[in-house]
């Protein structure tokens, strides 16, 4: 065989031209010890904060504790894998997750991993964004302006809620606080038809932490029920996964939505909810031997709860001239954490934080969901800060007086009890009062448009109920939008549009009020001939079995 120098020396050249050079450095550590969930290596020198850590056996976890001669790490897996001396690398990577549109009616868990059982998801290493994310400044901001709907009357009315807000929802246990999250959700669908596609579409994203597998399956099967899946992402931490990964779940939905909002998205983003967070990073701290302050949370937990409600924003539509990072203005990310509270303490450590920190609360009351009020929505001591510049003009007219009228009314109630002469302005407002009270009632599953929100609420507050008995006050809504649907289809258009409701539409409205109610007296008389009738024929049977009846009470 006969070599051809001049062949070889270009083979060679090219081959020298094309190389680049692809070392790449991975420091490599030992696993002092090992236990609850927590391993503390050694030699991880250049180690970062939050850095993702291999073990051996697949199991990875994350350095939260960078101190002078170890790493304090807790494992995000099975923590019984990891032995004592084994080999633990870095891998340059800060802990981050899948983003993007195919997560969209997927199920995942902390790390964006589909716990779903349909298949991996289809993100490049581009799609991978680090889970801590710095919280857009003032000037990539705009006021939150426009209205993020939930649906549910007794908030889109009183308690109206902002794109771009954060809004908390406390409560104690069991007072509907994840049925409101879900209606909200479900209630988002009238954005853009439940087509993630369409640019209008607001996308939505449940965490749940630390909730009980059972109640996340339900959720997910209401939402599919619902059609609201193909523009929802569920991030699920349940009970009965580690405290690490409950702690990081509402980062990584969060980054799942700032995906979206970056890209001139509206996002609704649901953590469900951050007081069970707060107790996971609680767990963690302490084994990794942080010192504990009030009620033994460490001291940085205000942090934890503050930059992530921070990410929450409306973003100012020039935002992407300011900084790169966004890819279009005008994007939004609202934010509605839950927090749970004990026997309603609202002024213990953790909900007091996380008050501070949003711009406004929804309280649900025991008391009132279980006198049948649900929502159990207390509008007493419920605020929204910055929705009030959100809400569309009709609500804003007609619902103002609203508040003021049912806080009058509880205060009376409480009082009217004792006594019986009540004089007629005291009556009038506790007429007013109950019959508002009753209209604020909504079943689960069943959001209400802003444009029925409005006219119901209007047939509330300008007294056309009055007259009318208070538990029949849900039978009239009924009655009335359906009524209004048939004949007067153009007020609904009529009252998004106008700045108010014109006085045209007031005088179709109260002429409907009614016609409604007339026609409800009448269904009454009918039916209380009826009862008559049914009367007149019963004694007769019934004489006989009184009779037999008699000697037992005598
Ligand atoms: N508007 C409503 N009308 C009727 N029932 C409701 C309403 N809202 C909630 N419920 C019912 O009340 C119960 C508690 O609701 P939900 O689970 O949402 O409360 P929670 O505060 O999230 O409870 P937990 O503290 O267990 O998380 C559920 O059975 C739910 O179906
Ligand atoms: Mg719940």
């Amino acid at each position: 065989m006969d070599l051809r120098p001049a062949e070889v020396t270009s083979i060679l050249e090219k081959e020298i031209a094309n190389y680049r050079g692809q070392s790449a450095m991975q420091s490599v550590g030992t696993v002092l010890s090992v236990g609850d969930g927590v391993a503390r290596v050694w030699g991880l020198d250049d180690c970062m904060m939050n850095e993702l850590l291999e073990f051996p056996g697949g199991v990875r976890g994350v350095a939260l504790n960078l101190e002078e001669d170890n790493v304090g790490c807790v494992l995000l897996g099975d923590a019984t894998k990891v032995k004592e001396g084994d080999q633990v690398k870095t891998t340059g990577r800060v802990i981050s997750v899948p983003t993007g549109n195919s997560l969209l009616g997927r199920v995942v868990n902390a790390l964006g991993d589909p716990l779903d059982g349909r298949g991996p998801l289809a993100v490049g290493e581009d799609d991978y964004w680090m889970i801590e994310q710095p919280a857009p400044s003032v000037v990539e901001r705009r006021g939150v302006h426009e209205p993020m709907q939930t649906g549910i009357k007794a908030i889109d009315a009183m308690i109206p809620i902002g794109r771009g807000q954060r809004e908390l929802i406390i409560g104690d246990r069991q007072t509907g606080k994840t049925a409101l999250l879900v209606d909200a959700i479900i209630n988002q669908k009238r954005t853009g038809g439940g087509d993630p596609k369409n640019p209008a579409q607001v996308i939505c994203i449940y965490v749940a932490v630390g909730q009980k597998q059972s109640t996340v399956v339900d959720v997910l099967r209401k939402l599919n029920a619902h059609g609201a899946m193909t523009y929802t992402i569920i991030v699920a931490a349940s009970a009965n996964e580690e405290a690490s990964m409950q702690y990081l779940a509402p980062y990584g939905g969060c980054t799942m939505g700032e995906r979206f909002r970056d890209e001139g998205r509206h996002v609704l983003v649901c953590y469900d909810d951050l007081y069970k967070q707060a107790l996971a990073y609680r767990q963690v701290m302490l084994l990794l031997r942080r010192p504990p302050g009030r009620e033994a949370f460490p001291g940085d937990v205000f942090n934890l709860h503050s930059r992530l409600l921070e990410r929450a924003a409306k973003l100012a539509d020039n935002a992407p001239e300011i900084n790169p990072r966004y890819k279009k203005g005008g994007g939004s990310l609202t934010a509605l954490p839950v927090v749970e509270t004990q026997e309603n303490d609202v002024a213990a450590y953790i909900p007091t934080n996380v008050i501070s920190i949003t711009d406004g609360q929804i309280f649900l009351e025991t008391a009132l969901f279980n006198a049948g009020i649900r929502p159990g929505v207390n509008a007493g001591i419920s605020v929204s800060r910055v929705g009030g510049a959100a809400q569309i003009p009709a609500m804003k007219k007609i619902a103002g007086g609203m508040r003021l009228n049912l806080a009058q009314y509880r205060e009376l109630a409480a009082f009217a009890q004792f006594g019986s002469d009540l004089d007629k302005a005291t009556q009038q407002v506790l007429r007013r009062g109950e019959r508002l009270t009753e209209l604020l009632k909504q079943p689960q599953y069943q959001p209400m448009s802003v444009e029925d929100q409005i006219m119901v609420i209007y047939a509330g507050t300008s007294g056309g109920l009055d007259d009318l008995e208070a538990k029949r006050v849900l039978e009239f809504e009924k009655a009335f939008l359906a009524h209004m649907r048939d004949n007067h289809a153009e007020i609904a258009q009529a009252v998004i549009k106008d700045k108010g409701v014109s006085d045209a539409s007031k005088a179709v409205l109260d002429e409907a009020i009614k016609t409604v109610k007339a026609q409800l007296l009448a269904e009454v008389a009918l039916a209380a001939d009826k009862g008559k009738a049914k009367a007149a024929e019963a004694p007769k049977a019934a004489a006989p079995a009184a009779k037999t009846d008699k000697p037992k009470h005598g």
